[in-house]
C-alpha cells in the first residue's frame, strides 16, 4: 500500500490530520521541537508540554520538583527555571527530570495533535531518525503521514517548511506518495540544504531570535542529523520512542 504524505502549514492544520489517522510529525525547529529532542538526548525522563503559562505554573505546583521551562515573545515568563534555548538543557539540569514546557505555537500544536494514534515530533537535529520511525509506523498501521509545521505565532515559517523537505527527503521508499506541498518543501530543502544555516537566518523568526540574543540557538537548531532521538508523545508526555513500539 503507497504511504501519502500530506504538509500543514500552521496548528490549524493539525484537526484534518488527525482525522485522516495519519501518523503526525509536529516540526518546530525555533525553537521548541529542537529543545525537545535535545532535552531527551541529554537523559530528560520526559517532556510535558502545556498551551499556557498558567496550566504549566499549576502543573508545577503539583510537581515542583518538575522544571518549568518555556517562553512567551521568546523569553523566558516570570518564575519559570528555564527558557526556550535548546542550549539551556544541558545534561547537569535535565539529566533524569521531567520538564514542563510551554511554547508559543509548537507545544500548542503538540497538544493539538495528541487525539492521533502517534505523535512525534521533528527538527532538523533528528530529521532522518525521525522520518524512519514514522515510515515505519505507518507502512505498520496502512496510513499516511502529515508533517504539521508550528509555524510563528499561527503564521508560515521558512524553517519549518524546509525541515519538512528534509525529512521527506529521508523517507527513502518507493511506495511513497507526496502530495504537491511535501514535493515543495522537498525541492526547496534541497536547494538550501548546501547552506542551512544561512538559509534559516534569513527566516523573520530567527531574525527576531538573533535581535533578542539568540544567534547561538539559530546556529545550534540548523545542524542535520546530530541526535537519533525520536521524541514521541505517550499520553500528556513526549519520551524518547522505544524501539518496541515498532514491532507491535
Ligand atoms: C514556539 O513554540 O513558538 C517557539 O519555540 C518559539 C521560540 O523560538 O521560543
Amino acid at each position: 500500500m503507497d504511504v501519502q504524505t500530506n504538509l500543514g502549514f500552521t496548528v490549524k492544520d493539525v484537526a484534518k490530520a488527525v482525522q485522516r489517522g495519519h501518523v503526525i510529525i509536529v516540526i518546530d525547529v525555533l525553537r521548541c521541537c529542537s529543545t525537545v529532542v535535545t532535552a531527551l538526548a541529554n537523559a530528560s525522563d520526559g517532556v510535558i508540554p502545556t498551551k499556557t503559562v498558567k496550566e504549566a505554573h499549576v502543573l508545577h505546583k503539583k510537581h515542583p520538583e518538575f522544571i518549568l521551562a518555556g517562553e512567551r515573545r521568546g523569553i523566558k515568563p516570570k518564575g519559570f527555571d528555564l527558557g526556550n534555548s535548546p542550549l539551556e538543557f544541558s545534561p547537569q539540569k535535565v539529566k533524569r527530570k521531567q520538564i514542563i514546557l510551554t511554547t508559543t505555537s509548537g507545544t500548542k500544536a503538540i497538544i493539538s495533535s495528541k487525539n492521533a494514534k502517534y505523535v512525534f515530533t521533528g527538527a532538523f537535529l533528528n530529521a532522518e531518525a525521525t522520518a524512519k520511525a514514522a515510515l515505519r509506523i505507518a507502512e505498520q498501521e496502512e496510513t499516511g503521514i502529515s508533517l504539521i509545521s508550528a509555524g510563528t505565532d499561527g503564521r508560515f515559517s521558512l524553517e519549518d517548511f524546509i525541515c519538512a523537505g528534509a525529512i521527506a527527503e529521508s523517507f527513502q521508499a518507493d511506495n511513497i506518495e507526496h502530495s504537491d506541498a511535501v514535493l515543495a518543501a522537498l525541492l526547496a530543502f534541497q536547494q538550501a540544504r548546501k547552506s542551512l544555516d544561512r538559509v534559516i537566518r534569513s527566516g523573520y523568526h530567527a531574525r527576531y531570535l538573533t535581535s533578542q540574543g539568540f544567534e547561538e540557538d539559530v546556529k545550534f537548531c540548523s545542524q542535520l542529523n546530530v541526535f537519533k532521538i525520536v521524541p514521541f508523545l505517550k499520553g500528556e508526555t513526549i519520551v524518547t520512542l522505544n524501539g518496541s513500539l515498532l514491532f507491535y
